[in-house]
């Protein structure tokens, strides 16, 4: 995963993700029937290069790669499992985050980043109502627990990140804002 200068400086901003990165303070905040259950987690987030994308001749993505694998503290059993890519499209400076989650839901969200020092800002978003920056989701799911929007904030200092997912859901019948954060260390 060691990449020359040259190379990195080809990820632009996207370059100070690549690691792998370990966190043990996380926290979910998750649905049931009746409110919510919170519990405490630890995760490995891998993030590699992919290389750069060219689209229609015209549009050139740079790409990462990405495996989110998060276990409860309680049990240490793995409870949500999360892939997918980040894209830096430096014609316009778009970002743009997807995901995919083993409920059969994909989304693709769209933002911006900043680099303000050594800190490094990103904000990513989707919605239901987007053409583009949305939600997939098995039939299931849009009738019984359907996610109508996202937005992740994630800054990054060195060797340390933290992040917050709020992502709102349509479930047992009402709205529910579900949530994750944690804060993480790079370790390779
Ligand atoms: C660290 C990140 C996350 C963790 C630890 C997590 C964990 C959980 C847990 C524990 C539940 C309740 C499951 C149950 O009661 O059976 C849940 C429900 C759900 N999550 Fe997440 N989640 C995360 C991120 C996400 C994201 C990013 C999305 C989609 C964009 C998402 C979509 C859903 C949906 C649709 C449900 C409702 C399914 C249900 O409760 O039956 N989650 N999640």
């Amino acid at each position: 995963m060691s990449l020359s200068n040259e190379e990195k400086a080809a990820f632009g901003i996207l370059a100070n993700l690549i690691g792998v990165w370990e966190g043990d303070k996380g926290l979910d905040v998750s649905p049931e029937k009746v409110g919510e259950e919170k519990s405490p987690y630890f995760e490995t987030l891998t993030i590699e290069p992919v290389g750069d994308a060219t689209n229609a001749g015209e549009q050139t993505l740079m790409v990462l790669t990405y495996k989110q694998i998060v276990s409860r503290i309680s049990d240490g059993k793995v409870f949500h499992h999360q892939i997918g890519y980040w894209y830096w499209d430096k014609s316009n400076n778009d970002i743009l985050y997807s995901l995919s989650i083993p409920r059969a839901v994909s989304v693709l969200a769209r933002g911006r980043a900043q680099s303000k020092g050594n800190r490094h800002e990103f904000n990513v978003q989707a919605s239901a109502h987007y053409k583009n920056y949305g939600i997939i989701e098995s039939a299931f799911m849009t009738a019984k627990a359907s996610t109508r929007g996202f937005e992740m904030d994630l800054a990054l200092e060195g060797d340390t990140m933290q992040y917050t997912m709020k992502t709102k859901l349509h479930i047992y019948g009402r709205d529910f804002l579900h949530t994750d954060i944690n804060t993480l260390t790079r370790k390779k």
